[in-house]
């Protein structure tokens, strides 16, 4: 395995592997990798010729300070994981190396059609932006066949979808389940900042939304959202920021709970928690 820091050598390796015709797979990173991560990697490992890894903490991504100074980093530790599960190349670039002073200052400009004005877009105004940006720029580099993302970040998910469409790119999207702890946590990088005592109040997130499912057949979308939202606010140390269900393409709200995914995020202490459940 390779670690990639520059884009003059990652262009070299991506033209060598090109003129192979062979296929490539992606899996974008922000590092802090963990069971959820290696699960794409292996995916693509089995799926593809080559597997390109990067691991690049955005900071275009980030509308908040402290959350992009506190994310974990640790490329070593990374990298020792990556190379056990067969990926080929890491592409780990600094900032100034993937971006342009131009490109750190300015907002991405992308037409999401409305899928950033909802839940993740409205607490995080500029978040999709920067993950357009990023992973556009990623694809550009790599040009991936085949590009893996999680289904926990399901609006991320959403939104790749539609740039790709938008962008008419060749590279195939592949949705991954998400992989939780046997407590039902789903797995984090930002899981590796909670106590734990925190983290034992943070497994009620994903038995609260699996029990929600039950109560589809008698009571109504709205009632499910505001009897989620109360269960989770009680669990002491736990803050709902929201939780909405929406139809699992538009995001938007829905009436009935066909194609509807629940999105919830909450605070467990300091630290902000993402899940989801398709009911
Ligand atoms: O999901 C993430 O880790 C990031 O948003 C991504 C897709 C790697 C872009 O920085």
């Amino acid at each position: 395995m390779q670690i990639i820091t520059t884009k003059k050598q990652l262009s070299s390796i991506v033209a060598a592997i090109q003129a192979q015709n062979k296929s490539v797979g992606l899996v974008p990173t922000m590092g802090a990798l963990h069971a959820g991560h290696a699960s794409l990697v292996k995916r693509s490992v089995a799926e593809n010729s080559v597997t390109f890894v990067s691991v690049f903490v955005n900071p275009t991504q980030f509308n908040n300070k402290e959350d992009l100074e506190k994310y974990p980093r640790n490329l070593q530790r990374d990298a020792e994981l990556l190379q056990s599960i067969g990926a080929d190349f890491v592409f780990a670039p600094s900032a100034d190396e993937m971006y342009t002073k131009d490109e750190m200052n300015t907002v991405f400009e992308f037409d999401f059609g409305g899928l950033d004005q909802v839940m993740e877009g409205k607490y995080r105004p500029g978040h999709f932006n920067g993950v357009v940006q990023v992973v556009s720029k990623l694809f550009r580099l790599i040009q991936p066949t085949r590009a893996y993302f999680g289904e926990k970040d399901y609006q991320q998910l959403a939104i790749i979808h539609r740039m790709v469409h938008l962008m008419q790119l060749s590279v195939e999207i592949i949705d991954c389940p998400i992989v939780r702890e046997e407590s039902g946590l789903a797995l984090s990088s930002r899981n590796e900042r909670l106590s734990p005592a925190e983290k034992q109040q943070a497994v009620n997130i994903s038995h609260i939304l699996f029990e929600s499912r039950q109560l589809k057949a008698c009571q109504t979308v709205k009632q499910v959202e505001s009897w989620v939202i109360e269960q989770v606010n009680r669990v002491e140390g736990l803050t709902v920021e929201y939780y909405e269900i929406v139809d699992q393409k538009t995001l938007q709200p829905v009436q009935d709970f066909s194609n509807a995914i629940g999105c919830i995020t909450v605070y467990c202490g300091p630290v902000r928690l993402i899940d989801n459940i398709k009911y």
